[in-house]
This record gives structure tokens, C-alpha cells and sequence, in this order.
């Protein structure tokens, strides 16, 4: 998705720009562009990297004042005129924009009619002129903006400079968001914290609806009507380290070897060994109002939502309340029941999915309880829900959520516990849970002594069209995962269906040129999993199987065995050889693992 970054200082914007940008490049983009302001703005912008990028600025590209951006195309194709910055007719006028103006096409036929010339395909554009015309109007930039945004329909975050005022950065934001870095005589501005860390720990997330101006030394912060608000700034804990690869080849290896810090981390201090419970304090709720929920709902994106699968499944079996997910970009156009007895859970990583936030605000609107289970400290979801559970994950770079996974997971066996111990889950089932919690960092760290066995059955098995994924009640959330990591980092068709249902459909499918990998732990549908091994076998069908136990050779190809948890658990440790699985599978295939074709991080559009 789109990024973008802002300084204004004692600095030369410049190289502080393009070092931000690069550090937002895993979210995914196709153009990028600079613009600065020295008796005039002086702008590059190009189709292709920030390096690219950085090799058309010149050095005599000075000045204290600068916005700067990564591109993600939806008004117009990838192109050097489509990138951002847009300026306006006259050249004053500079802007940036995550999102979409649903109105451009209204605006910009406006502007047409009054002999503007657009230079270019986006929707952005039309925000140059119209500020533009605004800034002769009005005296200060900010009241230029605040005025033009009242005629703007849709998504944005944005940055402004005015070629006239070049003390000042405007940005504003409207469901893309904008996070404000405190610096010493200087501030910054970004669509995420990753562009801000290396300068910078203080920050302050703007609202939607909110406005800023920067200056050097300082900033300040407004409401549409233009009220002053107040904002407290907050120290985030993630700096420059979290977003070095550490000597690995890719972010996402380095992301699926770090899950047995990363999972601790996400269980410290809320283990109770006295009552075996979950100690969940911000979830902001007492034993009654814990015990009085008759549902749990899930709602998330992608592998958030598999998560959230695997989630309902844990709060189902432990503490016996009716649970389901279900995609948070379908629930929200559903026009869903929100039942007061309901606990709403929101997962996202990012916390800034346009599809789940706008989920959690139709919920609260509905009067529904909303808790977050998040990664990103004081993300828009963190913000909008009622109360919930961090990660602590610390920052995912590669497109493919991995540790942020394997977290979620985790936190949703905390939040089973928790539900589970103030209903019908005894205390020797509590310890049982317990216990195997902290058994999981170290039997990741034996799945992840596999990792060259399993790089050479990825090897085997990458050059084939397409791939089946099975698994059965808690084993198919696990392979829908897998095929998911699959098909989104090595492009290999990839279908995950309960075990159960091969036989009603997709068996046509099996054959020597469709393998598939089956989920089959020792629980108790043990047998009726290897009664589908053998169909598939019986097919002509390749099996690589995960599980527990070295299979017989008439059931499986090859297997991946991994340690034995408690069984409600299993999934968590099932999901980690899928990941190595995906990763060595799109390595051999030569693909852009950390920023695969056409995907971006967090869709912060609708
Ligand atoms: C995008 C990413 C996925 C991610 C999903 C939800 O589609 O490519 O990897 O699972 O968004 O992201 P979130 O930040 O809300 O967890």
C-alpha cells in the first residue's frame, strides 16, 4: 500500500525522505517521489524503487521542508506522471495522498470546466488544485485544507506543503493513517511508524477527522470544524532493529525463526500458575461481565481471519461457548445482528485494515461489545475497540504474516483460558493448557531445526501447478493457512479443504500432478485421516503429511513430524512447517518473497 513521509527541520529533507520510504517498502508499492521546498518545490518522482528513485535526486536537492512517497496504483496505471507528489497548476502547491477520493471524477470534471489541466490519471490530483485555489483564499495552509477536505468524498491520509509557507507541513487523515514523530527542532510525519523509528520514538496518531500542522518546533492537532484537540504523545518500544533483516536473506525467515521469542513474549505475564489462568487486564472486564457472554464472534482479513478459525475452535473447546470467524471485509456489508450477548473479537496485525476497522465501527455503532487482539501499539483498531489483548509481536515486515499468526493464536488460547476458568474449564484442564503454553517456544525451536528437510520437500514438491490442503475440524483452519502462505509467496495454486469434504468434490482433482499436504495430528480423528490418505493414494494422488508420527509408506510420500502439545494446541505448532514450507517453496521459485506481486501489507483501502 501506499506510503508516505514528511519532515520539516534544520535537516535537508531529502535523504530523510527517501531513508523513510525505504523503510515503508514492504508494504508494497510501484512508483515513488520526493518533493522539497527551497525558493521553490523541487520534485522527482519515478515508476520503480526508492533506489531508483534516490538515483534521480540530486544532491543540490536541499532545504529543511519535504513530503516524500511509495505508490500503490489505483487511480492509473504504475508511471512516472501517476506518482505522487501532485502539484498544483501553479507549482505552489505539493500534496501526498494515501486512499481514494471516491468524488475525483465529480471534482475533477469541476476543475476541467474551469480550464484546470491535469497532469496526471490520479485522484490525487484534483486535491492540488483544489488546495491550490483554497490557499489564495485563506490565510493559513491548514484552514486551505480543512476547507478543501469538507468537499472531499472517501479515503485519506495526506501531506501538504505550499511553496509560500516553507516552515510548515499539513497532514490530515480520514481512515488512512497518519502518525506524527517528535523530534528534537524538528518534526515528521508517516503513514506508519516504521519511517519515524529512526529518528524518533515519540509519536502521536492523528484521529479520523483529525489535521496537524508541523513546524520545527512543534505541532498541533484539529478537528474537521477546526477545534483544537489534544493529543498525548506515546513512546513506542520498536525501533530501527526490529526493521533489519538480522543477517537473514529475507524478513519473513527471519520473522518465522524469531516465533519462539515472539510467542513468549505474547504469554508474558499473563500465565497464572496458582488459579492456571490468563491474566488479560486490558481486556477491561470483570468475572461477571466474563461469564456472561453466550457467543464469541471473530472477525478479521486474510490470515487474520484463519486465525481467527483457529480462535473460535480454542474458545469452543475450552471454555464451551459457540464461536465462529468469519471475514471482517463480508461482515461489515452484511448488515449483521449484533447481539449484546456477543463478544465481538477484531484481529489484525496492523490494526489498520480498512475492512476490519470499518467492521469494529459498524459493531460499536450497533451497540456491540468490540475487544482488539492486535499487534501495532495505538493502531486505529487498538484505538476504536473496547478493550483487548497486544501481541507484542514487535513489528512484521514481510507481506506473509507469519509471527503475528502464530501470536494471535496464542492469544486466543489465553483468551479461551480466561473464559473457559470462569465457566466450566477445571482447574486440571487449566494446568494442562498452561503447562503446554510453555512448552510451545521450545517445541517451535525443534520444527525449526527441520528447516533443511523441510527447504528439500519444498523443493520436491514447488514445481507443481497447484497444491491440496487438508485438515480436519481443528486441522483445517491449519490448512487453510498453509495453502494461503503458499499460493500468496510462491504463486502455486494452492486449495485448502477440510478432509472431509474431498470426497464431495475436489477428489476429481487428485492425481499424480496434484499433491497434497495433509494435516493430520494424533487427536482423535486420527483414523479418519488416514482413511483419506489412503483415497488419495488410491488416486494416484502424492501426499506429504504433517503430523505427529512417521506414516507408513503406503499412506504418505514423505512427512514433516513435529513435537506433541496438548491437542487444542497442536495447531499452533502444525502451522510452523506450512510456514517453512511456503518460504523455501517460493526461494526456489526465485519469487520476491518479502513483497510478493500485486499484495500489499496492510489494505488500508476498502
Ligand atoms: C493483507 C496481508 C495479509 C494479512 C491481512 C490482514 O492482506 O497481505 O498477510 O493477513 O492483510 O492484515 P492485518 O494487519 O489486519 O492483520
Amino acid at each position: 500500500m501506499c506510503g508516505i513521509v514528511a519532515y520539516v527541520g534544520p535537516k535537508d529533507a531529502a535523504p530523510i525522505l527517501l531513508e523513510g520510504l525505504q523503510r515503508l517498502e514492504y508494504r508494497g508499492y510501484d512508483s515513488a517521489g520526493v518533493v522539497v521546498s527551497n525558493k521553490g518545490l523541487k520534485v522527482r518522482k519515478v515508476k520503480g524503487r526508492v533506489a531508483d528513485l534516490a538515483k534521480v535526486v540530486p544532491a543540490r536537492f536541499k532545504g529543511g521542508l519535504g513530503i516524500g512517497h511509495t505508490r500503490w496504483a489505483t487511480h492509473g496505471v504504475p508511471s512516472d506522471v501517476n506518482a505522487h507528489p501532485h502539484l498544483s497548476a501553479d507549482e505552489r502547491i505539493a500534496v501526498v495522498h494515501n486512499g481514494i477520493i471516491e468524488n475525483a471524477a465529480e471534482l475533477r470534471a469541476k476543475l476541467e470546466a474551469d480550464g484546470v489541466v491535469f497532469a496526471s490519471e490520479t485522484d490525487t490530483e484534483v486535491l492540488a488544485h483544489l488546495i491550490a485555489h483554497a490557499a489564495d483564499e485563506n490565510e493559513t495552509l491548514e484552514e486551505a485544507v480543512r476547507k478543501t477536505l469538507k468537499s472531499v468524498v472517501g479515503t485519506y491520509g495526506i501531506a501538504v506543503i505550499d511553496a509560500e509557507r516553507p516552515g510548515e507541513v499539513v497532514v490530515a487523515r480520514n481512515g488512512s493513517p497518519i502518525v506524527l514523530g517528535i523530534g528534537e527542532k524538528e518534526m515528521f510525519a508517516a503513514s506508519d511508524v516504521a519511517a519515524l523509528v529512526r529518528y524518533t520514538r515519540q509519536v502521536v496518531h492523528l484521529e479520523d477527522g483529525e489535521l496537524a500542522v508541523l513546524k520545527a518546533d512543534g505541532f498541533h492537532t484539529f478537528a474537521s470544524d477546526a477545534r483544537e484537540t489534544a493529543k498525548e504523545p506515546l513512546t513506542v518500544d520498536w525501533d530501527a532493529g526490529h526493521y533489519d533483516t538480522g543477517g537473514y536473506e529475507h524478513y519473513l525467515l527471519k520473522e518465522i525463526s524469531e516465533q519462539p521469542e515472539t510467542v513468549t513474549r505474547t504469554m508474558s505475564g499473563r500465565l497464572d500458575e496458582r488459579f492456571h489462568v490468563a491474566h488479560l487486564g486490558g481486556l477491561n472486564m470483570d468475572a461477571r461481565e466474563t461469564r456472561s457472554f453466550r457467543r464469541v464472534k471473530i472477525i478479521g482479513c486474510g490470515s487474520a481471519y484463519y486465525s481467527g478459525q483457529i480462535g473460535a475452535q480454542l474458545i469452543e473447546e475450552l471454555a464451551r461457548i459457540p464461536s465462529d470467524a468469519e471475514p471482517a471485509s463480508e461482515f461489515r456489508y452484511r448488515n449483521p445482528v449484533v447481539d449484546p450477548d456477543t463478544l465481538y473479537v477484531a484481529i489484525s496485525q496492523s490494526g489498520e485494515t480498512y475492512d476490519t476497522l470499518a467492521a469494529v465501527q459498524e459493531l460499536k455503532r450497533k451497540g456491540g461489545r468490540v475487544i482488539g487482539i492486535v499487534n501495532a501499539v495505538g493502531s486505529a483498531i487498538a484505538r476504536e475497540v473496547d478493550g483487548g489483548i497486544y501481541l507484542h509481536a514487535g513489528p512484521e515486515v514481510s507481506v506473509a504474516s507469519t509471527k503475528a499468526f502464530t501470536s494471535t493464536a496464542v492469544a486466543f488460547a489465553l483468551l479461551a483460558l480466561h473464559l473457559g476458568r470462569v465457566r466450566d474449564l477445571s482447574p486440571a484442564d487449566g494446568r494442562r493448557i498452561v503447562e503446554g503454553l510453555r512448552r510451545l517456544p521450545g517445541q517451535i525451536g525443534e520444527i525449526l531445526a527441520q528447516s533443511d528437510k523441510i527447504a528439500e520437500l519444498a523443493k520436491k514438491y514447488a514445481g507443481h501447478a497447484g497444491m491440496m490442503f487438508v485438515g480436519r475440524v481443528r486441522g483445517y483452519p491449519v490448512a487453510r493457512e498453509g495453502a494461503q502462505k503458499l499460493k500468496e509467496i510462491s504463486y502455486v495454486h494452492a486449495e485448502a479443504y477440510p478432509a472431509s469434504e474431498l470426497k464431495h468434490g475436489p477428489l476429481a482433482l487428485i492425481g499424480p500432478d496434484m499433491p497434497t499436504v495433509a494435516i493430520v495430528p494424533d487427536d482423535e480423528l486420527l483414523d479418519k485421516n488416514l482413511t483419506t490418505l489412503g483415497e488419495i493414494r488410491a488416486r494416484g494422488g502424492q501426499v506429504l503429511m504433517v503430523g505427529h508420527r512417521e506414516p507408513s509408506a503406503k499412506l504418505a510420500d514423505d512427512a514433516i513430524v513435529i513435537p506433541k502439545n496438548e491437542i487444542e494446541l497442536d495447531p499452533i505448532l502444525l502451522t510452523i512447517p506450512l510456514q517453512l514450507f511456503a518460504y523455501y517453496a517460493a526461494v526456489a521459485l526465485g519469487r520476491d518473497v518479502d513483497k510478493p506481486r500485486n499484495l500489499a501489507k496492510s489494505v488500508t483501502v476498502e
